[in-house]
């Protein structure tokens, strides 16, 4: 199957995270999370993480400053240079616009640019449900999806499990703002190209694979 070069946009809950694992191994894309890599900067405590931990678990925005170097700084990596899935960038007009000046710079195209989109009411239930096994990230949800013996993770047997610190329901209202205002307006940015699809979020998790699929192999 081709490596693929995709943006999934979407807003908290979504169901970014989790479509682009799926299309990881289907595809043999790297997912590139924006999230994940700020998050582990928290964790590991570097100047980064000092920087962004209180705007990550307030749910406000990095600055694009940020975002930009870090983004491009990654993309240059051997590992992506033939692919990549991002997951939370862009997430504003001026991410998008210096994203697109330093592929045509590096010869880059994208192949798809997928908006899940899903009604707002949906989503804080997902995330104030979601949490993850802390030694092997396999995610899991109160409602909706359970390790099948209570406590231990169904992939590596690990005992001990986390929240995301913006997973409440308040910080969700701040990041569903921020969606709404700063990353949605990317929506006609992409249309205006002519590489955006729309993806209903709002079915089960195999049926948003299925028609992403159909987006990307067409
Ligand atoms: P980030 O980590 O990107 O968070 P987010 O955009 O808020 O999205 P989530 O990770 O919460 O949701 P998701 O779409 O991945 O959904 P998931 O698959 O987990 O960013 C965090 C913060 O970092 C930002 O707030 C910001 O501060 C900063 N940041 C990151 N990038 C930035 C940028 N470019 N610029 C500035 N700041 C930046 O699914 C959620 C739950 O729903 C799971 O439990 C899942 O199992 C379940 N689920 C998924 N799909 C379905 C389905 N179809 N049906 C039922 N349940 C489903
Ligand atoms: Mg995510």
């Amino acid at each position: 199957m081709k490596v693929k070069k995709i943006i999934l946009i979407g807003p908290p809950g979504g169901g970014k995270g989790t479509q682009a694992k799926h299309l990881e191994a289907e595809y043999g894309t790297i997912q590139l999370s924006t999230g994940d890599i700020l998050r582990e900067a928290i964790s590991s405590g570097s100047d980064l993480g000092k920087k962004v931990k209180d705007i990550i678990e307030g749910g406000g925005l990095v600055s694009d400053e940020i975002m930009i170097g870090l983004i491009k700084e990654r993309l240059l990596s051997n590992d992506v240079k033939s692919g990549f899935i991002l997951d939370g960038f862009p997430r504003t007009i001026s991410q998008a616009s210096a994203l697109n000046d330093f592929l045509e710079e590096n010869s880059m195209k994208l192949d798809a640019v997928l908006e899940i989109n899903v009604p707002d009411e949906l989503l804080i239930e997902r995330i104030t449900g979601r949490f993850s096994c802390d030694n092997c990230g396999q995610g899991y949800h109160d409602s909706f999806k359970l390790p099948k013996l209570e406590g231990i993770c169904d992939e590596c047997g690990g005992t001990v499990f986390t929240r995301r610190k913006d997973d409440n329901k308040e910080t969700v209202k701040t990041r569903l703002e921020a969606y709404n205002k700063q990353t949605s307006p990317l929506i006609s940015f992409y249309k205006k190209i002519g590489i955006l699809s729309v993806i209903d979020g709002n079915q089960d998790i195999k049926l948003v694979t299925k028609c992403i699929k159909e987006v990307l192999d067409a």
